[in-house]
């Protein structure tokens, strides 16, 4: 009796504290604050180790599972978020245990890897970020929120903002590829897209970003491998994407499992705390990546997994993912003194006003609605914007004779590789909620599209990633038959992703071997890629007369790419990553140096130069390069001034001319180049892009306006300022071709 009467007390202390903070500003310094320090107040130490502690349900987990006895954990208040756990039904069960059965009714937060859609799945980041269209980005990422929220999550882990410069690394698909400039814009509209205006509000979701940090420079290009860079390329490339998503307000950050120069980061007190905290004024939380406290042990900086607990919470961690260390752990360091109490208690903090400002404590199964469930998840209003979004991610690389789009006088098409018809490749990786069998593949897309007024005949030819050559005679007899092939090649889905680095990341298998026996048909040939990385594909680019990077389209890749080839959308999408010619040239990025010995181009393989004896230095395909149906001829470059003052803006523009024959849109690209700096610079930096329709025939002009201080970066005192001096101002159609100018700044 005496228990029950306690029980409700709590209960309504809590409830009390609640009351009222539905629509409150989100701030942590704000009401919510003193409502979680009023509860941290009733806690037992238990209680708040127990919120400091994020398990898997056993629903789909995304790492060995450690364990299985989440449920019993919840009953005791030991977890304070679940991830792995969607669906209304399943989250409401875990949720009421949480809310009735535990002493202090704190409901759970449900987190899942929400990274390029919910159930509707859109093309993989790397594919939505060759848009360059951050509008888009921002709500495909809304569409995913809705979706997710309405089966019962409310945090995400992602963005995913890791820069990446090494194609061997699988992870690159999970980003936006290799600039930090255009990182930070996409980092900004994700966040703004999970997050909406209000977390409060009932469709929006907790972003988390990963993996903090640098998590993408891993030696070799080998997933979980050693970072080692200098303090300036990682405060000037790498740091800057995860703040611009701080600066845009993201809720959560993940730690990654990376060391940086010898430190671990889920140990790494300066990142997480001096840097994170206390420079950039992050007021969200902290969750480790995966296990990764416990990984502090083979990494060779915590004895046992007690040392590796301490670490952590010392150096800031908030909640731990998977590892129990907090929870087998925490108490007995408290009691000891290695971890104080206080250090608990603003962690416990962070998660408990998270939960707040997602209005959990007004109502836990906000999130829980079958209605919505019904009518968010799949709607056509989500497919058909995911169908836009797989064909605007569309680069076209090759396209001589305008072999593409597929001509109106083509009777009979073979669509013929291992990637026609494969509805879970079209998923990509991180797509857990996603169903194969909603995708549309690339023969079905062009089936509805052709709607039976064209003959269509298929053959696999060969399978990704063997060396059977057994289909591939049947394949060549199918293309002999049509008068007009589509080749789906590329890699298949788990070939990209988490633990899936390559070091050969040319075309896996024999496809190349079939790609040669279809071309050699002499038919005309449309090679379309599937891929979560750059290949290096130069002798498919030497024969195949066209070719369509699609990545992973999501659900609606088919129809998003029947689109494009078909023509009813001129492709404009361009590379945010550079493909490279060979692997030994990688990592291979187009901001690179020039090094005191730069390359003659007029005589590339010149002794004694920054080149190689057996390669050129240049990419297959440069960074912001794609092709169009039309074409586009750029004027020279115009500026306002030659010299500037600090004060001044720098007005640059070109007139861009639609001289092909169809309308199109082209993203027209700024960059610079400091001629003379205090710390050298790099040979060109991404300043400003515009995305624009020109009409066919027509002619825009296309204005930029940049600030001398947009040229600043570390000098040698880690000062960010830029130089005085002479530079070189690009535009153009991608990295490579670009009209130049120059001006100086006083
Ligand atoms: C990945 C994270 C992911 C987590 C939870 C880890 O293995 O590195 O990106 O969010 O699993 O699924």
């Amino acid at each position: 009796m005496k228990k029950t009467r306690l029980h409700l007390g709590l209960f309504l202390v809590i409830v009390l504290f609640s009351y009222g903070c539905k629509n409150q500003p989100v701030s942590i310094s704000s009401v919510y604050e003193k409502k979680a320090d009023s509860i941290i107040r009733l806690m037992t130490l238990d209680e708040k180790i127990g919120q400091m502690s994020l398990f898997t349900s056993d629903m789909s987990s995304t790492g060995p599972t450690m364990r299985d006895d989440y449920v019993d954990l919840i009953k005791q208040g030991k977890v304070g978020a679940v991830f792995n756990a969607f669906t209304v039904d399943f989250v409401r069960d875990l949720q009421k245990i949480a809310v009735e059965e535990t002493r202090l009714h704190i409901p759970l937060i449900f987190g899942f890897d929400v990274i390029h859609g919910h159930r509707t799945i859109f093309p993989i980041p790397l594919g939505q970020a060759a848009t360059w269209d951050t509008a888009a980005i921002e709500k495909a990422e809304r569409v995913a929120a809705v979706e997710a929220s309405a089966e019962g999550l409310n945090w995400t882990f992602a963005p995913m903002v890791d820069l990446a410069r090494d194609p061997r690394w699988g992870r690159v698909m999970e980003g936006a590829g290799e600039d930090t400039w255009l990182g930070e814009l996409i980092a900004a509209a994700r966040v703004r897209g999970f997050q909406g205006t209000l977390l409060s509000d009932n469709n929006t979701i907790l972003g988390c970003v990963k993996h903090f940090a640098a998590y993408g420079a891993p030696q070799g290009g080998r997933d979980y491998h050693v970072v080692d860079m200098s303090e300036r390329s990682l405060y000037e490339w790498y740091l800057p994407v995860y703040k611009a998503a701080v600066d845009a307000g993201v809720a959560s950050i993940m730690t990654s499992f990376n060391e940086i120069a010898g430190v671990p980061s889920t140990s790494n007190k300066w990142l997480l705390t001096d840097l994170l905290r206390d420079d950039w004024k992050f007021n969200g939380f902290i969750v480790t990546d995966y296990s990764s406290i416990n990984e502090l042990i083979p990494h060779g900086v915590a004895a046992d997994l007690e040392e590796a607990a301490k670490l952590s919470a010392n150096a800031g961690v908030d909640m731990d993912m998977q590892g129990s260390a907090f929870l087998n752990c925490l108490s007995n360091l408290v009691k000891s003194g290695d971890v104080s109490e206080k250090t608990i208690d603003e962690a416990v903090k962070r998660i408990l006003v998270a939960k707040y400002r997602l209005g959990l404590f007004d109502d836990p199964y906000k999130y829980c609605s079958k209605e919505r469930e019904e009518k968010e998840i799949m709607n056509p209003e989500h497919r058909a914007f995911a169908r836009e979004v797989a064909a605007k991610s569309c680069v076209l690389l090759k396209n001589e004779n305008k072999t593409l789009p597929i001509p109106k006088s083509v009777k009979t098409i073979a669509i013929i590789g291992p990637l026609a018809d494969s509805k879970a490749d079209m998923l990509g990786f991180w797509s857990g909620a996603g169903q194969a069998e909603k995708c549309v593949t690339l023969v079905e897309g062009i089936r509805s599209r052709t709607a039976g007024t064209v003959n269509l005949l298929t053959a696999k030819g060969c399978n990704v990633d063997d060396d059977d050559v057994s289909g591939i005679n049947q394949a060549v007899s199918v293309a002999r038959r049509s008068d007009y092939v589509i080749l789906a090649l590329g890699e298949n889905r788990m070939m990209s992703g988490e633990a899936a680095s390559r070091t050969d990341i040319s075309l896996p298998g024999i496809q190349m071997q079939l790609a040669e026996a279809i071309i050699k048909t002499g038919k005309p040939v449309a090679v379309v890629l599937f891929n979560g990385r750059p290949l290096t594909i130069p002798e498919l680019d030497y024969m195949a007369p066209a070719i369509l990077e699609t990545w992973f389209g999501g659900t609606e890749a088919g129809n998003g790419i029947a689109d494009v080839l078909f023509g009813d959308l001129n492709p404009s999408g361009k590379l945010t990553m550079t493909f490279p010619l060979n692997m030994g040239q990688v990592p291979l990025f187009y901001n690179s140096k020039n090094t005191g010995r730069p390359i003659n181009p007029e005589n590339p393989y010149e002794k004694f130069k920054s080149n190689y004896l057996d390669s050129p230095n240049t990419p297959l395909y440069p960074f912001g390069y794609g092709l169009s149906y039309t074409t586009f001829s750029y004027s020279d470059v115009k500026l306002n001034k030659e010299s500037f003052e600090s004060n001044d803006q720098i007005i640059a523009s070109v007139d861009v001319t639609n001289t092909g024959d169809r309308d199109g849109e082209e993203i027209v690209q700024l960059y610079v180049h400091d001629l003379v700096g205090e710390v050298t610079r790099p040979v060109k930096e991404l300043k400003g892009f515009r995305k624009v329709l020109i009409k066919k025939g027509e002619k825009v002009s296309v204005t930029f306006s940049i600030h001398p201080a947009d040229l600043s970066y570390y000098h040698q005192d880690m000062s960010f300022t830029y130089d005085p001096g002479n530079f070189e101002l690009f535009i153009g159609a991608n990295s490579r071709d670009t009209k130049k100018t120059e001006f100086s700044i006083r």
